[in-house]
């Protein structure tokens, strides 16, 4: 067991409880006003329940009877619980899109850790960039902090088959829009797709993030896979709470937890779940703030070879809850145990390695052996060329294979409107063999990288029984979703990068296996366009997204705001 290192002395919150002084005396004073006397809180940890909850939430329905069972589990190890509600970020809910908000919830987290008198965090997340935003907050505020993953829900149910979340839509929709499913029937998937509280429970992206902030050590071991539903869900929220004011006092931070090799862990395993590729920008981002070096090719180079075996949706058959059945995180990186450094720290007190000892798989169809992978075709290919030349993203597995290597002529999109319109034309003038490209969609064009790096495949091709072609942005994707598509182009093309400058009927070429992306166009052509380029005129005159459009970065360093992710220590606020 570790030992203690801080006393009730030393107790951060005793700064603004402890002195006999007149500010400190305000301070109690106030306490009383919300019911609180010294004996109930003073020379103990004061943990602040971080909820990312609102009535719109609709991941996160059930943690408000979550924040009570944390309170509990504070309260019998002898802490003091505060709940401490941020904004909520529900996925399908903000627009234009959570990614404009992760960097927003992560400064939200950041201040109120730093400016509140509190010892340590319980950060309540799971829909998609919450997961991010509550881990980079924490770290940049550097108070010890666990994670409480909303956990997955229950299975989809339509029409006799289990229905997941996204990958499932993408599916049928392309299914309703060849005529081939009714509006009674669509109506019925509309009430059977989402029937729990909880994420998506496909391997989307909030499986994806909430799977590797237990693999980077920053939750209960298992504590991820839990459906919402399900009462061990309760009971882990209450194990969160008694743990992180042990972890107080062991002065447990995230500084303590991180290292290279938990970021080394996350991308391994990333790729055996057949992950989300927006876990490409999360992860770069969190390591930025730990201050851990990290680039793209790290991800290429750590994912290859490795093995897909979860087999869940959209890359195999299951969900979440048979994942849960089956063994759950645990009992799926004792699969991968050999590719991990399982000497690494976690959140427990224990490593990595003592964390998942003893688990084991019950059910080899939704989680593979090794001698029986999902696929080994490569999950991740990171792309350069002079189309990318900072990079840019695939999923090489959830792609046509005949697509790998393709070159077509180039069908450029302004504007999400203007495709869709577009696509939805029975008479658009396109083959399979062309290529789509969207711009003004990345970080500062969405702006934040909206999720539309699906591009719908064009109708006249869907009735012909064209099911993907190569589609490219500079957007980011839904881990739900699927197909040939190239994401994450930076620079992007509203800051004038090469997608700017492509035009309808420039031949792209794609060699997934030499990792390049180029436009066939001469050079000196392309610094003609470049030349003639004009800059689109900013977004925003004023408030947050004014903000956003000046200080984010590109997609290859994560879309964190410069200010936030250089490296230095902010100081502890005066207490006068
Ligand atoms: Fe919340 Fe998918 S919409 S996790």
């Amino acid at each position: 067991m570790p030992e203690r290192s801080k006393s009730p002395d030393s107790l951060r919150s005793r700064r603004w409880f402890g002195p006999d002084d007149l500010r400190s005396f305000g301070h109690r004073s106030r306490m009383r006003e919300l019911g609180f006397a010294p004996e109930e809180y003073a020379g103990r940890p004061v943990v602040g329940i971080l909820n990312t909850w609102n009535g719109l939430a609709h991941c996160h329905g059930h943690f408000p009877a979550r924040v009570e069972a944390v309170r509990r589990g504070v309260l019998a190890a002898g802490g003091f619980p505060v709940e401490i509600p941020l904004m909520a970020l529900p996925e399908t809910l903000v627009k234009p899109t959570t990614m404009l908000y992760r960097n927003f919830l992560a400064m939200e987290t950041e201040e109120n850790l730093r400016s509140l008198p509190i010892d340590g965090a319980v950060l309540m997340g799971g829909c998609d960039k919450t997961t991010p935003a509550l881990l980079m907050g924490a770290i940049s505020a550097g108070l010890p902090a666990i994670f409480l993953p909303a956990g997955p829900m229950l299975r989809g149910d339509w029409a006799g088959r289990a229905l997941g979340s996204g990958s499932d839509v993408w599916k049928f929709w392309d299914e309703r829009r060849a005529g081939a499913i009714g509006t009674r029937a669509w109506a019925e998937m509309e009430s059977g797709i989402a029937r729990s509280d909880g994420v998506c429970m496909t391997m989307g992206t909030a499986m994806t993030m909430t799977s590797l902030a237990e693999v980077l050590g920053m939750t209960l071991s298992g504590a991820s896979s839990i459906p919402a539903p399900d009462s061990r869900h309760a009971q882990m929220a209450v194990a969160c709470g008694r743990r992180i004011v042990e972890m107080v006092w062991e002065d447990l931070t995230p500084a303590a937890i991180l290292r290279p090799a938990s970021f080394a862990n996350a991308i391994i395993a990333s790729a055996a779940l057949a992950g989300s590729t927006n876990a490409i920008l999360h992860l770069l981002a969190l390591a930025r703030r730990a201050g851990i070096a990290l680039d793209l090719e790290r991800f290429d180079a750590l994912s290859a070879g490795v093995p897909v075996l979860a087999n869940i949706r959209p890359s195999g058959e299951y969900l979440m809850e048979d994942f849960f059945y089956a063994g759950g995180l645990r009992a799926f990186l004792g699969g991968i145990a050999d590719l991990l450094d399982l000497s690494v720290p976690t959140v427990e007190g224990v490593s990595l390695g003592e964390a998942i000892a003893g688990a084991r798989v019950w059910n080899e169809e939704v989680i593979r052996p090794r001698a029986r992978p999902v696929t080994t075709a490569e999950g991740l290919a990171v792309l350069r060329g002079s189309l990318a030349p900072g990079g840019a993203v695939m999923k090489p597995a959830a792609a046509d294979p005949r697509l790998r290597k393709h070159v077509g002529p180039a069908l450029v999109f302004d504007d999400y409107d203007s495709m869709a319109r577009a696509v939805a034309d029975p008479a658009l003038a396109v083959t399979p063999e062309h290529v789509l490209v969207l711009r003004n969609a990345g970080p500062q064009g969405g702006p934040g990288m909206p999720e539309w790096g699906m591009l719908p495949i064009p109708i006249a091709l869907l009735r012909a029984g064209v099911r993907d072609m190569v589609r490219i942005s500079d957007a980011r994707m839904s881990g739900t979703s699927y197909g040939a598509c190239i994401l994450h182009v930076a620079p992007e093309s509203w800051v004038g990068g090469p997608l700017a400058l492509v035009r309808d009927g420039d031949r792209i070429a794609l060699d997934v296996a030499a990792r390049r992306l180029d436009i066939e166009v001469p050079e000196a052509e392309l610094a003609a366009r470049g030349k003639a380029w004009v800059a689109p005129a900013p977004r925003y005159a004023r408030g947050y997204g004014a903000l956003f459009a000046a200080h984010v970065g590109q997609a290859d360093t994560g879309c964190d705001f410069d200010f936030l992710a250089r490296p230095g220590r902010t100081p502890e606020p005066d207490i006068h």
